[in-house]
């Protein structure tokens, strides 16, 4: 925490205004679930894709082009967020296109994820608190169908959480033809967060909010968490560094109960 006391502070309030004030907002890829377990990276929504049979061989490897090219701009803490943005849509518009070319099937998505290493943040007896109380928001940059399968899978997937993804269009015979609607991008949720204003008008009544994020586009990682850390403590209020659990929100979230 770059300013413990401001944190203190404002849990305060929070306490004070009532749990009944409070939401849950969360970005999905790395921030729900793991960055890596037992030293292994874990992948994300594109990632499980990626490295399951539901591509060919020579999509996966254009695919890992665009990973090698994009990711690092990504975390680039040198460049601006104006400076990525564009290169940002520019790499979800072309992995978008290519897996489209490849007719994913619906029906084995699950397969896909069940087989895959994706992993929520590790549990505990209060693992779930901050998946089932508050009506969390999960605005992620990653494919809707798929993090909702992890979450699924993982047994939290409340009727209260809501999603805001990239959702996937089959044709009738289930294949891939398409994404559903505006892209959704590290850097336009809150744009995102706009277009829905009537699940926002519903949680109005929540007007404090406990968000959870790993990007600065998530404000409005982790490789390399060192050379970036200044910036993350500057704009977030509580910064977690190697921790593979969700132990200090839900205790917040538990704190505020
Ligand atoms: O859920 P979240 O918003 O974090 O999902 C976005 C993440 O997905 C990004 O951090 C990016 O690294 C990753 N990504 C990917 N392959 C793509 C596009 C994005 O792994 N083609
Ligand atoms: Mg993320």
């Amino acid at each position: 925490m770059r300013d413990p006391q401001r944190v203190e502070e404002i849990l305060q309030s929070m306490v004070k205004a009532g749990s009944n004030t409070v939401q849950v907002i969360s970005d999905f890829d790395m921030t729900l679930t793991r960055f890596a377990y037992k030293g292994k990276r874990c992948p994300t929504c594109h990632n499980i894709l990626d490295n399951s049979n539901l591509i060919s061989n020579e999509c996966r490897e254009e695919l890992k082009v665009l990973l090698d090219t994009y990711y690092p701009i990504e975390i680039d803490s040198a460049r601006s967020i104006a400076e990525k943005l564009p290169l940002m849509v520019e790499w979800w518009t072309k992995a978008h296109k290519i897996l489209v070319q490849q007719k994913i099937r619906k029906d084995l998505l699950a397969t896909a994820v069940r087989d895959s290493d994706a992993m929520l943040r590790a549990t505990s007896s209060s693992s779930t608190t901050c998946m089932s109380t508050a009506s969390p928001s999960i605005f992620s940059a990653g494919i809707g169908d798929i993090l909702e399968e992890v979450i699924r899978q993982a047994g939290v997937f409340h009727s209260n959480v809501k999603v805001f993804s990239n959702y996937m269009d089959f044709d009738e015979s289930g294949l891939l033809k398409a994404f559903k609607g505006e892209l959704i991008h590290i850097y336009n949720k809150r744009e995102g967060a706009l277009l829905n204003t009537g699940h926002f008008q519903e949680l109005r009544t929540r007007p404090n909010v406990l968000l959870l994020g790993d990007s600065l586009g998530d404000l409005t990682m982790a490789d390399g968490v060192e050379e970036r850390k200044q910036s993350y403590l500057d704009l977030y209020d509580i910064v977690l560094v190697q921790d593979e659990t969700l132990e200090v929100p839900n205790a917040i979230m538990l704190y505020l109960t």
